[in-house]
């Protein structure tokens, strides 16, 4: 029997024992309730209320312009979909990067207005002390290193990170200090397998992969490109498991067809 299988309600606890057992951490993104209901529904460990809900949802280019009102309304709605997952919301760009009380304040005021269970920030040293304080008042917190897409005009691409020697040495100290602050997880993008499989190996709490090769002890991927509802992102690290964007435009035709032949609604569609 699989850790996963044996409990009601996926904790911080649960994905630790799961690292040990070697069982793979599942993880996707939602940002409202319906979808929230499919993938809880469907044996998911791990939500992530991404902030890629900016590009996603809200159609920007980038991750930076989402607020905190926003994360917390799509948050709210995705823990009214769930019975199982831990949810996983991310802090917005701004609301913890300034200072540790600022970034104190923000995360005490997701886990206040959403029910989240814990909450997602960016970097490594430079937010250590925030991630310290968030964690001492009870807050679970998932790091995240590599492609860190709201350092993206840091960057100037959002090309693989961390091939240059320095920069994956900073890396490989990042995610000791991230485990060492407390974090509970540390998301793993866009980094070369091999790096990301060392840093796995080296540190107690597990890692979550994207484009980041097989050995993170867990995947999460983007809702809306794993299940093709976004058809033009189509990057290497990428599978994609439907093609809702086609289907609901065949939907979409067939429906405005019907109504201009007159053939919906029928005798059996009215009152
Ligand atoms: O916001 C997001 O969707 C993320 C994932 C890419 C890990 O941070």
């Amino acid at each position: 029997m699989s850790v996963n299988k044996e409990i009601k309600k996926v904790t911080t606890n649960t994905l630790q024992k799961m690292k040990a057992a070697g069982e793979k951490i599942t993880m996707l993104t939602a940002y409202d309730f319906s979808f929230a209901k499919i993938i809880d529904g469907a044996g998911i460990d791990v939500i992530l209320v991404g902030d890629s809900a900016s590009n996603v949802m809200a159609g920007n280019e980038t991750t930076l312009p989402i607020t905190m009102d926003q994360m917390i309304y799509h948050a709210t709605s995705v823990i009214r979909g769930i019975d199982r997952c831990l949810v996983v919301v991310d802090m917005p760009f701004g609301s913890y990067q300034s200072n540790s009380d600022i970034a104190l304040a923000s995360a005490i005021r997701i886990m206040k207005e959403t029910g989240g269970h814990s909450v997602k920030m960016e970097g490594g040293a430079e937010v250590v002390d925030a991630i310290k304080r968030i964690v001492s008042a009870g807050i679970p917190v998932m790091g995240h290193l590599g492609l860190t897409p709201q350092s993206i005009y840091k960057f100037g691409t959002y090309t693989v990170r961390a091939k240059e020697k320095d920069e994956a040495n900073k890396l490989r100290k990042d995610a000791k200090l991230l485990e060492e602050a407390g974090c509970f997880a540390i998301v793993l993008e866009k980094i070369p397998a091999e790096l990301a499989k060392e840093v796995s190996e080296s540190i107690a709490i597990p890692t979550i992969g994207i484009g980041a090769g097989g050995d993170c002890d867990g995947q999460v991927l983007v809702m809306h490109d794993m299940l093709g509802i976004n058809t033009e992102f189509k990057p290497r690290f990428l599978r994609q498991y439907l093609n809702i964007h086609e289907q609901a435009t065949g939907a979409v035709q067939q429906y405005i067809k019907d109504v201009k032949s007159k053939d919906f609604p029928g005798k059996n569609e009215q009152y």
